[in-house]
């Protein structure tokens, strides 16, 4: 345990070198790091002529994650398929699309949080710098304190501020001085000023932007590389939203974020990078299925799309 340094992947379990797999190639080589324009279709077509294609960005060169035909079912049906890409270190990365196109559903893949959902299933490869996350020797507790999550609703534990931060160093056996240890998380989180004089006070009476910059804080305190948000901001007022946002700029120096957001203009304001989700209905109304569209930086998702799709939702036309 001594040795255990946050920032080393090897402390994971064996550190398996990733295959040289080739570049994929999805008919069209297309240009690095886009996506070649799909024919016109409805949103939700029936059968829409491409229902997935490449979207690696080939501009990611040392990904946090990277995620190979990774697949996930519930209970034997297919939930989200065929997600292919790269999640890149210190950069905020956006997941947008219709409710039920598999966004939570791939976070928690990130975090191995599917497994504790007896249903599911998980296919495919996810690689977390260059190593398996799902290999056998991996130890999922390991990886959940390397990469913090923070969900819709503020979700603190029912104990004093100070001990929702130290809990999880507590539970590491992280060394050092525990009061330096919270002190420093919740400056991290921005929290700090507002709750130095109530550490021992209980964290629920706190408003809901303060818990949420909690929760933060307490995934802070175990030192991640990377923090996954769960639509952090949908139960908060603009101006906590607001700080939530800012938060995640100063953050984004030292950890790796992918945010699930059904708020485009967040999405827009935040990521550096904005993948797009969408149902695919093509196989009945029964049988909904998640599939990864298209990818890229932000600013070109929402001001050149190359699909139509992307298009139609990101200008307000479905979703
Ligand atoms: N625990 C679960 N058990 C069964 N099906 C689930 C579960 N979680 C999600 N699903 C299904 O997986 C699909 C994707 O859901 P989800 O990842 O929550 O989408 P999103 O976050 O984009 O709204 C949906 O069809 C949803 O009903
Ligand atoms: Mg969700």
């Amino acid at each position: 345990m001594s040795a255990y340094d946050p920032r080393s992947p090897s402390t994971l379990g064996a550190v398996t070198e990733p295959e040289q797999t080739p570049e994929r190639q999805a008919g069209d080589p297309g240009v690095p790091g886009q996506v070649p324009p799909i024919p016109a279709g409805e949103p939700h077509a029936p059968a829409p002529a491409v229902v997935h294609h490449d979207v690696v960005d080939h501009a990611i060169e040392k990904p946090v994650f990277e995620t190979e035909d990774l697949s996930v079912h519930y209970g034997g049906k297919p939930a989200v398929l065929d997600v292919t890409m790269k999640v890149p270190q210190k950069e905020i990365t956006a997941f947008i699309g219709p409710s039920g196109c598999g966004k939570s559903t791939i976070l928690r893949c990130f975090d191995r949080m599917n497994d504790l959902i007896p249903a599911a299933s998980v296919g495919g490869r996810v690689l977390y710098h260059g190593i398996d996350l799902y290999a056998a020797d991996v130890d999922a507790v390991q990886v959940r304190k390397r990469i913090g999550m923070v969900f819709q609703k503020p979700n603190p534990f029912p104990k004093a501020i100070y001990e929702n931060i130290a809990f999880g160093p507590r539970v590491l056996g992280m060394k050092g001085n525990m009061d330096e240890i919270v002190e420093t998380a919740l400056r991290r989180a921005s929290l700090w000023d507002d709750v130095k004089d109530r550490l021992k006070d209980n964290a629920f009476g706190m408003s809901g932007g303060q818990q949420q910059r909690l929760c933060i804080a307490r995934a802070l305190a175990t030192n991640p590389d990377v923090l996954l948000m769960d639509e952090p901001c949908s139960a908060l007022d603009p101006i906590s939203t607001g700080r939530i946002e800012d938060l995640m700029h100063e953050l984004k120096e030292t950890v790796s974020i992918v945010i699930v957001t059904h708020n485009m203009q967040q999405a827009a304001r935040v990521s550096d990078r904005t993948a797009f989700f969408i149902v695919d209905l093509s196989a009945g109304e029964e049988n909904r299925i998640g599939r990864l569209v298209e990818y890229g930086p932000t600013d070109r998702i929402f001001t050149n799309p190359h699909d139509t799709r992307t298009e139609e939702y990101v200008s307000g036309k479905f979703g």
